[in-house]
């Protein structure tokens, strides 16, 4: 990660190899601009067709007359609607654009007092200078971004420390998930993505990894269906993070499939491509917790980990086998590629029976989730109305579009089958994501729950990245739980 610290150095006498400068739509001029501008003989900003101050956009000029090695204009879009996003966004086009200069300053910070905003420009910093080359063996030599200097006023100066510390833990979370999601699936089968889990966790919390014999002996045949198929048995990795003196219980859980292939009902022609990303809800948990005990959050938090590899071996599961569930529903299986909810449903009910104060769950769980809000947000729904209001904030905070869709009971009876309880498609209705969630609310008793649909969030293509998020895994979903954890025991 990159090291992010604050000075007061007036940005003419700092030595860089970039000047990071704000600037708004229309070309006018942000904090430190105009004295920028004039050091280097220019009496205002260049508009240009591909710079015109923008959000997303930037443009570098040479700086002979300065210390630095040159400036960077980046756009924050119109004047009076600057917010911590769009500081945030700003930031990580910065890092993105300079990420083979090794050392940035910025005057961004003077854009708005405060220590959220600064917060957010470090963070936009942290996530948009992220990269993945650990299967890179061809390393060109040409420098990273390693370093950022944050320009601030030196009454600025006294709370930064604390906000720069938070920012880097958002971020570390954050990037970590990032990681499990982009490594490939022949590396994060679900044993070695335990260890790995274990691995991240550290002494942070207690983790107990359920295997195959345990999983069978306790139950769990939702989860073991869907693993069948695979050489690679499933596991339920258990994360238990308990403060003292805790004011309440939250058990989070994420779904685990290290690489979907749909089963026996096989994906066709690219639709298989990138599904290594559907452990993203499971690393997303797994991330959230790595870092609770940072930032003394006074809940206790349990992580359930369902982690199976849905592969179409000889053992597999078939459309048309009946599951008996953990707890005991009867599920008949119409589509094998419908498994996201199978080994949810067994964590689920395994959760409730915690008896928590409320249980939230992440999932890559349908391709009608995309359909529905799109690549940039994840579709909200849940039992509880307060829990869903308190988690719409905790994203908006956070920067992470969520977006509720409604749980009507009146689909229900598509779930509904002659020869078992459910159903695991509830085709006939349409609208997927919808009876995903009727599907999981089934198995959360009377626990207040919330289900974050995140197939469309969790990874991007070239096309979507931008700003903060790169292509690959955005580690989605992390940023939002720990500012919902955080404000849910203040
Ligand atoms: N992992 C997929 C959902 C998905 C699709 C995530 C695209 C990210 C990008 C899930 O297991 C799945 O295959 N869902 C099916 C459900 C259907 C068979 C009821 C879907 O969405 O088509
Ligand atoms: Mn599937
Ligand atoms: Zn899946």
């Amino acid at each position: 990660m990159l090291s992010v610290t604050t000075a007061d150095t007036d940005p003419l006498e700092i030595d860089a190899d970039l000047l990071v400068v704000p600037a708004f739509k229309g070309g006018i001029e942000g904090p430190g601009a105009a004295r920028v501008l004039d050091a280097l003989g220019l009496d205002s900003l260049p508009v240009t067709p591909e710079f015109r101050g923008d959000i997303g956009q930037s443009l570098v000029l040479a700086a002979p007359q300065l210390p630095c090695r040159g400036v960077m204009f980046v756009g924050l879009g119109r004047m009076d609607a600057t917010d911590a996003e769009r500081l945030r966004r700003a930031a990580g086009v910065a890092a993105r654009a300079g990420r083979h200069v090794g050392r940035i300053a910025t005057t961004l910070p003077q854009v708005h007092a405060g220590t959220a905003v600064l917060e957010a420009i470090a963070e936009g910093f942290h996530l948009g200078g992220y990269a993945d080359r650990r299967f890179k063996t061809d390393e060109d030599g040409a420098p990273r971004l390693a370093e950022v200097v944050l320009l601030v006023a030196s009454s600025q100066q006294q709370h930064a420390a604390e906000a720069l510390r938070r920012a880097e833990i958002y971020a570390r979370a954050t990037i970590a998930a990032r990681d499990l999601v982009n490594l490939p699936p022949d590396r994060k089968r679900p044993p070695q993505l335990a260890d790995a889990v274990s691995r991240l966790v550290g002494d942070a919390c207690e983790i107990t990894v359920l295997d195959e014999a345990t999983l069978r002996d306790e139950g769990f045949n939702g989860i073991l269906a869907v693993g069948r198929g695979s050489s690679a048995p499933p596991r339920l990795v258990e994360i238990r993070y308990r403060p003292t003196n805790p004011l309440g219980h939250v058990v989070l859980v994420g779904k685990g499939i290290t690489f979907d292939t749909g089963g026996l009902s096989l994906k066709r022609g690219t639709s298989m491509n990138t599904m290594k990303s559907d452990m993203a809800g499971a690393a997303a948990v797994a991330a959230t917790c790595s870092v609770l005990a940072e930032l003394g959050v006074r809940l206790e938090v349990t992580g359930l980990l369902a982690l199976a590899e849905n592969l179409p071996g000889s053992d597999a599961q078939r459309p048309d086998d009946v599951i008996t569930m953990h707890g005991g529903v009867t599920v008949e299986v119409r589509d094998t590629d419908a498994e996201g909810r199978l080994v949810l449903a067994d964590a689920l009910d395994y959760g409730a029976g915690m008896q928590p104060d409320a249980m939230v769950d992440l999932a890559t769980l349908t391709g009608s989730a995309i359909n529905a809000v799109g690549h940039f947000a994840a579709a909200l729904m849940g039992t509880d109305s307060d829990l869903c209001a308190s988690l719409l904030r905790a994203a908006e905070v956070s920067g992470e579009s969520l977006w509720s869709l409604p749980l009507w009971t009146d689909l229900e009876r598509f779930l509904d089958t002659p020869i078992a309880d459910i159903n695991n498609t509830g085709d006939g209705a349409g609208g997927g994501s919808i009876m995903g969630g009727l599907f999981l609310k089934r198995f959360v008793g009377d626990v207040p729950w919330a289900h974050l649909d995140i197939a469309g969030p969790a990874f991007l293509g070239a096309e979507q990245a931008g700003h903060y998020l790169p292509v690959g895994a955005t580690g989605y979903g992390v940023r939002t739980l720990l500012a919902w954890l955080e404000r849910r025991a203040d």
